[in-house]
Order: C-alpha cells, then sequence, then structure tokens
C-alpha cells in the first residue's frame, strides 16, 4: 500500500537549458569555495574535539581545500556515551518532529546548491554535473526517507486476533547506529544513510570516508542547524582504523556500511566475533557490473549507453559498466562506435561546466588504474585509450581506456574508474555468458541491450542483480523509483531509496494488549 509515496516530487536541481537558473547557479559555485568548512573536526554533543590534523588536497590541481582533525579512541567513547543521551530523546521525539527536520535539512540543502557543488569538485574531483545529480539525491534521499518514516513509524500496524486483545506491530529505532561511507557520494550516500537510520529513530555516529571529511563536515553542520539534536548526530572523521573503534565499541547496536567488499569483510568479522548482543551490518558493496549486448540491439543507443555507464563520473561510481559482453557477430561495429563516442569525452577541471570527466580520487587510485592499463598493453589487450589534454590542471587524472579479456571469467576484480573491459559471446551462448557473469558472485547492476523479449527474460531470470536496466545506461538509480542496492558479494541486499530500507534500521515491536 502506498509503496510509491504518492505526492512526493524529487528535486528539481538546475535546469542548464534556462541561461538565468545557470547563470544563478554559475555564480553560487564561483562563491562556494568561500564558505567552505576550514576544517573536518569530530564533533560530540555539537562540541569540536581536536585530534590530528592532516590536511585535506583537492585531487584536481593537488591545492589544499581544507584540513581534517581526526578522531580517536577518547573521542569514540565520548561519542557513544552522547548517543546514547540522544537516542532516549530522539527515539522518543514524534516521528512527525523527526521527519520535519530531515525535510529542512533537504530544503537547506537545495539551498546551498551551488556551495555543495563546488565543495563537492574541489574535495572529491565531481563534475558541476555530478554535483548537481548528487546534491539532488541527497535532497531526495531525506524527503523520501521523511516520508517513509511517517508512513510506517506511526501508530504502527493493529494484527487481526481474537476479541479481547489488540495486537500492535510497531516499528522503533535500534540505538545507536554506526554508519560508514565510501569517498565516491560522499554527500549522497554519506547522508542518505545518516538520514535513513535518524529517520527510524536512533542516534547516528557518522565515519565519513578519510578523502572527503569536508563535505561530511558541511552536511553535519547543516543537519544540526536544521534541528536534528546534537546529541542525535555525531561525526567522526578519519581512516579505516576509527571505523574499527566504532565497529568494536561494545555499545554499538547496528552498523550501516557502503564500501568495498573487503572492508564488509572485515566489519562482518569483527561483528561475529563479539560476546553480546548480535549486532546486524548493512552493507552495501561493488560489484563487477556487466552489460551484455545482442546483435539486435541499436549500435547508436548501446554506444551512448556504454559512454555514460562506464565513464561518466570518471567510472567511480559502484554502479558503473565494467564489463562489456558484446555479441561477435557485431562486437567490432559496436566496439568502434564506442571508442568514437568515448573519444568526444573532454576531460578536464571538474569546475568547468564543458568537462566530462574529472581526476579520480586519490594517488593510490590513479597508481591501480595505470597499473592495469600498463599490464593490459604489455600483454597486447589495450583497445584504446583516450589521450590527456595538454591544458589539464596538475591533478590525478586518467584518461579512459578499453580493456579486451577473452573471457567474462577473466576479470576478476572491480576496477574503481575510467577502464572499460570488453569481452565477446558467440550466438546461442547466453546461457554459458550468464552463468559467467553469475560466477563473480556480484550482483548490483546489469545493463541488457536486446530488441527480443525473450532474451531480455532469460537473462533477469538468470541473472539476481539487484538493479537491471533494458535499453538504457545503468547509473543514476531515482530515489524512490529505482530503489538501489544489490546481494552476494555486492552488499546484503538492502535497497536505498526504497520502501524496505528504513526496516532495516528498526527494531519491530508487537504489543498485545488485553482489552
Ligand atoms: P572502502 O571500503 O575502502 O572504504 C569505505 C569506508 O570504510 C571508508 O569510510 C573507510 O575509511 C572505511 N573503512 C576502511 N577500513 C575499515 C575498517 N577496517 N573498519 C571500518 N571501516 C573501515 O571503499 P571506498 O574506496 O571508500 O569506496 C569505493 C567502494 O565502495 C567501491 O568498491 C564501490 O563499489 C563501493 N560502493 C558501493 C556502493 C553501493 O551502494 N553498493 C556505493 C558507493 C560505493
Ligand atoms: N545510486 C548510484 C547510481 O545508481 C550509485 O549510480
Amino acid at each position: 500500500k502506498d509503496l510509491y509515496a504518492p505526492g512526493r516530487v524529487n528535486s528539481a536541481g538546475v535546469e542548464f537549458g534556462d541561461a538565468r537558473a545557470l547563470a544563478l547557479f554559475r555564480e553560487a559555485v564561483a562563491k562556494g569555495p568561500a564558505s567552505f568548512p576550514e576544517a573536518a573536526r569530530p564533533l560530540v554533543g555539537g562540541k569540536a574535539l581536536r585530534g590530528a590534523i592532516r590536511s585535506v588536497t583537492s585531487p584536481v590541481d593537488g591545492a589544499p581545500v581544507g584540513a581534517v582533525e581526526e578522531a580517536d579512541a577518547a573521542a569514540v567513547t565520548a561519542a557513544f556515551d552522547r548517543a546514547a543521551a540522544g537516542f532516549a530523546v530522539w527515539s522518543r521525539t514524534p516521528v512527525s518532529t523527526r521527519a520535519e527536520a530531515l525535510e529542512t535539512l533537504a530544503d537547506k540543502l537545495e539551498a546551498r546548491l551551488g556551495t555543495f557543488c563546488a565543495l563537492l569538485a574541489r574535495e572529491a574531483g565531481k563534475t558541476l554535473d555530478d554535483g548537481v545529480a548528487e546534491v539532488r539525491e541527497a535532497v531526495d534521499f531525506c524527503r523520501y526517507y521523511a516520508q517513509e518514516a511517517r508512513r510506517q513509524f506511526g501508530e504502527g500496524v493493529v494484527m487481526p486476533g481474537p476479541t479481547g486483545e489488540e495486537n500492535r506491530l510497531r516499528l522503533r529505532g535500534r540505538g545507536t547506529i554506526v554508519c560508514i561511507s565510501p569517498w565516491n557520494f560522499p554527500l549522497a550516500i554519506f547522508l542518505g544513510q545518516v538520514a535513513a537510520a535518524l529517520a527510524a529513530g536512533n542516534a547516528v555516529i557518522a565515519k565519513p570516508a578519510e578523502q572527503t571529511p569536508l563535505v561530511a563536515a558541511a552536511t553535519v553542520a547543516l543537519a544540526h542547524e536544521a534541528g536534528i539534536p546534537a546529541d542525535a548526530l555525531a561525526l567522526m572523521p578519519g581512516d579505516g582504523r576509527v571505523g574499527a573503534l566504532l565497529v568494536g565499541e561494545p555499545r554499538v547496536t547496528g552498523v550501516a556500511f557502503t564500501g568495498s567488499t573487503e572492508v564488509a569483510w572485515i566489519i562482518n568479522r569483527q561483528l561475529a566475533a563479539k560476546r553480546g548482543p548480535i549486532v546486524p551490518l548493512i552493507a552495501e558493496t561493488g560489484g563487477i557490473n556487466a552489460m551484455i549486448v545482442d546483435a539486435t540491439a541499436l549500435p547508436e543507443q548501446v554506444s551512448d549507453d556504454v559512454v555514460l555507464s562506464a565513464f561518466r563520473s570518471a567510472g567511480q561510481r559502484c554502479s558503473a559498466l565494467r564489463l562489456l559482453c558484446l555479441q561477435e557477430d557485431v562486437a567490432e561495429r559496436m566496439l568502434e562506435m564506442v571508442i568514437g563516442a568515448a573519444a568526444e569525452l573532454r576531460i578536464g577541471d571538474p569546475m568547468d561546466p564543458a568537462t566530462h570527466v574529472g581526476p579520480v580520487i586519490d594517488a593510490e587510485a590513479k597508481a591501480r588504474l595505470e597499473a592495469v592499463v600498463e599490464r593490459a598493453k604489455a600483454e597486447g589487450r589495450l583497445v584504446w585509450q583516450a589521450r590527456l589534454p595538454a591544458d589539464l590542471p596538475p591533478g590525478l587524472f586518467v584518461p579512459p581506456a578499453v580493456i579486451r579479456v577473452a573471457k567474462p571469467e577473466d576479470l576478476t576484480e572491480e576496477v574503481f574508474g575510467p577502464v572499460l573491459h570488453v569481452t565477446t559471446w558467440k550466438a546461442g551462448g547466453l546461457a554459458r555468458l550468464t552463468d559467467a557473469i553469475a560466477a563473480n558472485g556480484t550482483g548490483l547492476t546489469l545493463g541488457i541491450h536486446s530488441r527480443i523479449d525473450q532474451v531480455v527474460e532469460e537473462v533477469v531470470a538468470r541473472l539476481a542483480n539487484g538493479n537491471v536496466y533494458v535499453n538504457r545506461n545503468m547509473i543514476g538509480a531515482v530515489v524512490g523509483t529505482q530503489p538501489f542496492g544489490g546481494s552476494g558479494l555486492s552488499g546484503t541486499g538492502p535497497k536505498a531509496g526504497g520502501p524496505h530500507y528504513l526496516p532495516r534500521f528498526a527494531l519491530e515491536q508487537v504489543v498485545t494488549v488485553n482489552t
């Protein structure tokens, strides 16, 4: 009932075709840096704590963006102390008040679109297009979870039973949820987890990725301003060591993690080794996302969708296309068109509205991607690589590349950046192809390009990926429309931006009253 949340409209962002709106947006972006937070500090009960200082530099040109002071064991203990007090108040705050605070936060974020786009560009290397999409997604998460909280966390549901008794099933907060997020959506995923946990009535201790603490600090400041109590939301900047301290704290009642499968395993092991209450893990991880293209697909559409799916956001999306599987009969022609379209991409400063591909996040990522390309080149498998323009800022740019693999199984890990692998399959070989894709154990996104219904049905029946896109690109899931997330090596199955997400952050309680 009401699964589709009628009456809520997703954030509109900026209409780039509207000259006045665009001019206002550009002005706001240009002014953005003046209001960046100078430092991200551990924030507990609304008070900034001190910690070891590190400078935050931009992947665009290596210039400083600000500083971060990292949380330590004392900060973690203090955060759990205050979260207990925060939970006591917030969990008993009427759901309508909790929802209103999230909606106020959404309004404030929307009003600062240009500032956040500038910060996302400087700290995370996001193009302005990606920045707008990310702010919109963050706004949508707040409004959607506010609406879902009202729908699901109110009076509860009266269950059928014998007369003389009332049985009411209700959802309530779990306690203190630790939210650990990645750098590639430093606003939307950071805030998506936090907003869901808060909407469900929990206190939250949020640990952003070490690469993007400033976006997180700006977001938490806005959340407090919007009416989220200081004790209900703490910020713990730092690297994986801070994450491990938070996960290891005896008082944690749930962990929401988005990031690599490798770290999800580590957290899962750490939680499983604990004595005491069983602590649930909500994990949303990556995948070796494939697109299957058969001979009936429309070549122009395929090339546009492949380029967008593989190279937008410099390939740094968990949903991005990693393995393109072309039917042999049409492979060479399709590949030629994909390369032709990819060659049109403009690589450059993400603050320039004409840029399609910005830098990758850090030097480690750049080195890892370059090693993959170098190995392919040495083995004669590099099909194409873009040339970097001469006027690039001195940042961490990796030119988009296409690499051939003989069979799907040859790609064994998620290559997180603008590097697309391509393979071919023979007519009649769909079963073998889908088995090979399934065998890598990941189940996040999947693309299918085919004009034959039976082919689409067969592939969907054989592969349980969380988000399947037919005859379109495979990125940019829309909140409330395409609930997003996968299973297997891609996570524990939650669907962010969907109607079943909030209950993952909640306890179910049944109260039976003898009337
Ligand atoms: P990562 O796993 O390296 O880091 C994610 C977070 O975990 C960071 O905040 C990091 O500091 C923290 N962390 C690291 N070690 C930890 C430990 N031992 N204990 C607790 N926390 C620890 O991932 P990343 O490089 O930031 O992000 C890229 C990955 O995230 C890719 O694999 C991508 O596919 C995935 N991702 C998945 C989704 C999704 O919705 N399924 C969305 C975005 C990104
Ligand atoms: N939700 C993001 C997408 O679909 C990761 O691209």
